[in-house]
């Protein structure tokens, strides 16, 4: 086997239909919403990695330092030779987990973004010659089927992209997770923590506007993908800290009256001046909250491992 294979497991018109469905449903809701999901187009994913580049934003710094330090323990005590990836990216901070698992026979990166997937596979397996990269894309919360691979398996979830998921797609995620796993394999989840809200806003409206311009990009995908007419410069970027929900939600607002054509939906949508979309949330966790959603999903959380600054843990469960 070609130790690089990609695999497509959704067709293209399949990604196309289920984004002509959901901002179909988003743009036709009240209030408006769109999945972040569609953030990640090849400009949307090289504006996160800029994004983890910025001062303000703490997360993917206090992950990787966790990372450096507790590899070699999460090999020890997994000692998977299947690492399946979800929403991997460009598999930065993956590669201390890697580089400890000395038998990894497979690694199985999974992301809806193309571009990333190329770009992780082709460098990993110039640095590590003999691990099979099986990548694939494909949507994490939709029923994944994976490669047949040697276990133990361990699933990584990183970044705090678990935040990204509504509290019912997260339990319905967990659940589904689980179901990937035998009894005894492991979820290595990476989770950002609740804190003070001015660093938690500064995060996600960083002064460069990068921020601004990944959540601006969402327009661009469906000006590009459905013939839309959205006018980034017409809405004005917007992160909130609800402390309800404990979650950094995002949001565009439009600065005038205005309407936005979508061709391709057949659809014309207006928006009043000052109206707000929700574009993403960000949950931030508790160890103790994070305990039992993992229970309820039929994992036990085997360790909790936070940064040196408590701003982000990284926790490994074990299948019950
Ligand atoms: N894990 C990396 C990247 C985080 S960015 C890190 O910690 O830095 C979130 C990643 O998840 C992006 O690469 C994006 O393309 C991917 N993603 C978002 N929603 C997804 C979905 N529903 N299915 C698969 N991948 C998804
Ligand atoms: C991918 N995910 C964990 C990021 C986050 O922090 O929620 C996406 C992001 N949104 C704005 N900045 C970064």
């Amino acid at each position: 086997m070609s130790p690089f294979v990609l695999t497509r497991t959704l067709p293209e018109d399949a990604t196309d239909a289920a984004l002509r469905a959901d901002v179909l449903k988003g743009l036709t809701s009240t209030p408006k919403t769109l999945p972040p999901k569609w953030f990640y187009d090849a400009r949307g994913s090289e504006l996160f990695e800029q994004i983890t580049e910025l001062p303000e934003y703490y997360p993917t710094r206090a992950e990787r330092e966790i990372l450096m330090d507790r590899a070699g323990e999460i090999a020890a005590a997994t000692g998977a030779r299947t690492l399946v990836e979800l929403g991997s990216g460009s598999s930065r901070k993956t590669r201390y987990v890697i580089e400890a698992l000395t038998g990894l026979h497979t690694y199985v990166p999974v992301d809806v973004s193309e571009s990333a997937l190329g770009q992780a596979g082709h460098a990993l397996i110039a640095e590590r010659p003999g691990l099979d990269v099986h990548a694939l894309i494909a949507d994490f919360t939709g029923g994944l089927s994976l490669p047949d691979t040697p276990g133990p398996r361990l699933v990584a979830f990183l970044g705090g992209t678990i935040g990204n998921l509504l509290p019912a797609e997260r339990a319905a995620f967990l659940a589904s997770v689980r179901a990937l796993l035998a009894p005894g394999d492991a979820l290595l989840l990476g989770t950002d923590l609740v804190k003070d809200e001015k660093v938690l806003v500064e995060a996600y409206d960083d002064a460069a506007g990068v921020t601004a311009a990944f959540n601006k990009n969402v327009l661009e995908v469906i000006n590009r993908e459905l013939g839309a007419d959205f006018d980034p410069a017409a809405f004005e970027h917007v992160a909130l800290w609800d402390t309800r929900s404990e979650w950094i939600e995002m949001r565009l607002r439009s600065r005038t009256a205005q309407t936005v054509k979508v061709p391709a939906l057949d659809l014309a949508v207006d928006f009043a001046a000052g109206e707000e979309m929700r574009t993403e949330v960000s949950a931030k966790f508790r160890k103790e909250g994070m305990r039992a959603e993992l229970s309820a999903a039929g994992l036990e959380l085997a360790h909790w491992w936070t940064d040196g600054q408590g701003r982000f843990a990284l926790s490994l469960s074990v299948a019950r």
